[in-house]
């Protein structure tokens, strides 16, 4: 039977780690995958981290099954870190959830949650979108349809194509957007665009779905979740996919959660058993290492404040970075006005170049990045730095 299954496509970000990897050249750069480095391209596993452990390997050990949805202790710490510690929604006993295996998991998990409740409801994605989300409610045999959110010409939100769209979309369908962080893009809604966004949904009866993978890394955790907050005032209900590969460090591990702001808590609890349903017939309960480390990190107050500060450093660290690449840019005469650069947040830029120029920096200059043009700002370094603004200038044609 094997002999006639196909070679599948190599993923678009992903796959690239895996060529990056088998490539022999010892001046190569990843700056694909979504994954930090510091300033000196290593992936940190943070102090806090490394002190969570320590604690957990010290305490009284269980390897018995959690339940469905997680252990409650993380669940709960979540909540508080996505809606504020105060949030009227977690006493009102509004919101249901699990932990799951990654924002990916919990994606999946709403895409099977919408594919079994909701199946007439198509999810919007924004253009351009994190190449994932098609392929994952594909999977949820859950169809998606695109709204424009990228103005290329003034490297913005296109607020107003973005309102236009979501006024002519069905009710009972669901808007995915990105908590912060836009990714691929890094531009995110202000403040006062998220009030018509917000709005926008409300009156038209759609359901947003927050895909929040990156809180932290734009403004800090509490700015960062402006836009969750926002439809928390307008009384909606919301869906939040959480991540905590990128804040914590914890990419492996597989740490991440559904939460479903609902509106009041017999609903709740009907929606909790729809999601525990969802999970038992895909991967029955979460891993447990993970979010353990979380949980203990966010119930101790002088370890917070050490992640948070870790936080602070890397987010730090990606802002300097862009400036640092605008220079960069500037002082190999690549033409062009790059200064965009550093009012994107999270890790990305999206920095216009074409398919076949990032084709030419893989092959002839063995830097990698995403083929939508997408660079990974936290793979940059001091050290590759002249060597990438050196590489633009000459796929972009000019002499370096
Ligand atoms: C990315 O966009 O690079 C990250 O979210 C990693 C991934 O799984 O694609």
């Amino acid at each position: 039977m094997f002999e006639t299954i196909e070679l599948a496509p190599r993923d678009p970000i992903l796959g690239l780690t895996v060529a990056f990897n088998e490539d022999q050249r010892p001046n190569k750069v990843n700056l694909s995958v979504g994954v930090y480095q510091d300033e000196h391209g290593k992936t940190p596993t943070l102090g806090s981290v490394r002190e969570a452990e320590r604690r957990l390997a010290a305490g009284p050990s269980n390897k018995s099954y959690l339940p469905i949805s997680g252990s409650p202790g993380y669940g709960e710490a979540v909540q508080k870190m996505v809606f504020g510690e105060k949030s009227p929604l977690l006493a009102a006993g509004r919101l249901a959830g699990a932990h799951t295996p990654g924002g990916t998991g919990g994606l999946r998990v709403v895409g099977d949650l919408i594919h079994q409740n909701f199946p007439k409801a198509t999810v919007w994605l924004s253009t351009p979108t994190w190449p994932n989300h098609a392929g994952i409610f594909a999977a949820a045999e859950v169809p998606t349809k695109t709204y424009p959110y990228f103005d290329q010409v003034g490297n913005r939100l296109d607020l107003d194509a973005m309102l236009a769209a979501i006024r002519k979309m069905p009710a009972g369908d669901v808007l995915l957007l990105h908590g912060c962080c836009h990714n691929p893009t890094g531009i995110d809604p202000t403040a006062a665009q998220w009030k018509q966004i917000v709005s926008a949904v409300a009156e038209r009866g759609v359901l947003p779905f927050m895909d929040f993978a990156y809180q932290g890394f734009g403004d800090g955790l509490e700015t960062d979740a402006v836009g969750v907050r926002e439809f928390c005032q307008a009384g909606t209900e919301l869906i939040v996919c959480s991540s905590f590969s990128k804040n914590f460090g914890l990419y492996r591990e597989r740490v991440g959660a559904v939460t479903v702001v609902c509106d009041n808590a017999s609903v709740a609890k009907s929606v909790q058993s729809q999601i525990n349903r969802v999970i038992r017939s895909n991967y029955s309960n979460p891993p447990a290492h993970g979010a353990a480390i979380v949980e203990t990190i966010l119930g101790d107050a002088a370890l917070r404040a050490n992640w948070e500060q870790e936080l602070a450093t890397m987010r730090n660290r990606i802002n300097g970075m862009r400036q640092s690449f605008v220079d960069a840019l500037a002082e190999k005469g690549v033409p062009g006005d790059y200064s965009f650069i550093t009012k994107q947040r999270g890790m990305f830029s999206f920095s216009g170049l074409s398919p076949e120029q990032v084709e030419l920096l893989r092959e002839q200059y063995a830097i990698y990045i995403v083929g939508s043009g997408r660079i990974n700002v936290a793979g940059l370094t001091p050290a590759n730095l002249s060597q990438v603004a050196e590489a633009i200038g000459a796929v972009v044609g000019q002499p370096a």
